[in-house]
């Protein structure tokens, strides 16, 4: 079998068609609102990237510090012969991962984006000449069709803390699709950000350089280029706040006056009141039990629970719960 395989299980014009779909509704409901899966076009992954190296963006490091020191023991605990990682972008963390996992053979990144599949892939086959490397290029949100055959057991990844930009609703239904892809022995490993002090929190998604501003409005440059719109990101101010009763950041754009925004690859003219804010991404914050129960529920078993020192970040192991 060759090294290096390429699936695509997105319809080229898929993209297309849901941004389409989500600014045509998103944009003419109250509240406004958008998917944050917009902000990541070639240069909102790279402003992405540059947040991370942040100092007041602590899940990455936090995460990695995770994964350095209890790679040994998720590769115990897993026995992983197949990883599969939603989202993976640049695998960049991941290597940790694979380094510790002895008996791998298949690594199966799902990312939206080729390029980063392709860039990814061909750093892991130089470092690891025995691994198979099948790239899925997928939106993970819509069912994982994954290649028959692969090895057993397969650890899944989610990483990043990205399952806290889905809301409550949409992450019982990934969960409870993940669960359906996994056969005993499988498990799920899985990275959530904690509550912690709105003090530390709110700086992380504003931070002092405006880089996350710039990704934030990033959203409105890929509405620009691709619906042939014409809004002035300058128009609109960054806004973060930490939501105590739902305990998530929201990210918004604030309009600085009133605007009217024309988008002609939609037909639409869109209107926002001076103050008017448009929600672009929810940041769900998770507490131990509350991450046990939302396992639970789609039938999974929480067995592991790993923080950073500082106990800032978690990546937890679960299993499917026989019969569930
Ligand atoms: C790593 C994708 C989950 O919600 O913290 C970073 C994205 N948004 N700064 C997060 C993000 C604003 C991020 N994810």
């Amino acid at each position: 079998m060759s090294p290096f395989v390429l699936t695509r299980s997105l319809p080229p014009d898929a993209t297309a068609a849901a941004l389409r779909a989500d600014v045509a509704q998103g944009l003419t409901r109250s509240p406004k609102e958008l998917p944050p899966k917009w902000f990541y076009d070639a240069r909102g992954s790279e402003l992405f990237d540059e947040i991370t190296l942040l100092p007041e963006y602590y899940p990455t490091r936090a995460e990695r510090e995770i994964l350095i020191t209890r790679a040994p023991d998720i590769a115990a605990a897993s026995g992983a012969r197949t990883l599969v990682e939603l989202g993976s972008g640049s695998s960049d963390k991941t290597r940790h991962l694979i380094d510790a996992l002895p008996g791998l053979e298949a690594y199966v990144p799902v990312d939206v984006s080729e390029s980063a599949l392709t860039g990814a892939a061909r750093t892991l086959l130089a470092e690891h000449p025995g691994l198979t490397v099948h790239a899925l290029v997928a939106d993970f949100q819509y069912g994982l069709a994954l290649p028959p055959g692969l090895p057993g057991p397969r650890l899944l990844a989610f990483l990043g803390g990205t399952i806290g930009n889905l809301l409550p609703p949409e992450r019982a239904a990934f969960l409870a699709g993940l669960r359906a892809r996994l056969a005993p022995g499988d498990a799920l490993l899985l990275g959530t950000d904690l509550v912690k002090d709105p003090g530390v929190l709110v700086p992380a998604y504003d931070d002092a350089r405006g880089v996350t501003a710039a990704f934030n409005k990033n959203v409105l440059a890929v509405i620009n280029r691709e619906l042939g719109a014409d809004f002035d990101p300058g128009d609109f101010d960054h806004v973060a706040l930490w939501d105590a009763r739902q305990e998530w950041i929201e990210m918004r754009l604030r309009a600085r006056r009133a605007v009217v925004a024309k988008i002609p690859a939609l037909d639409l003219a869109v209107h926002f009141a001076a103050g008017e804010e448009l929600r672009t991404e929810v940041s769900a914050k998770f507490r131990h039990e509350g991450v046990r129960a939302e396992l639970a529920a789609a039938g999974l078993e929480l067995t592991h629970w790993w923080t950073d020192r500082a106990g800032r970040f978690a990546l937890s192991l679960s299993v499917p719960r026989s019969g569930g």
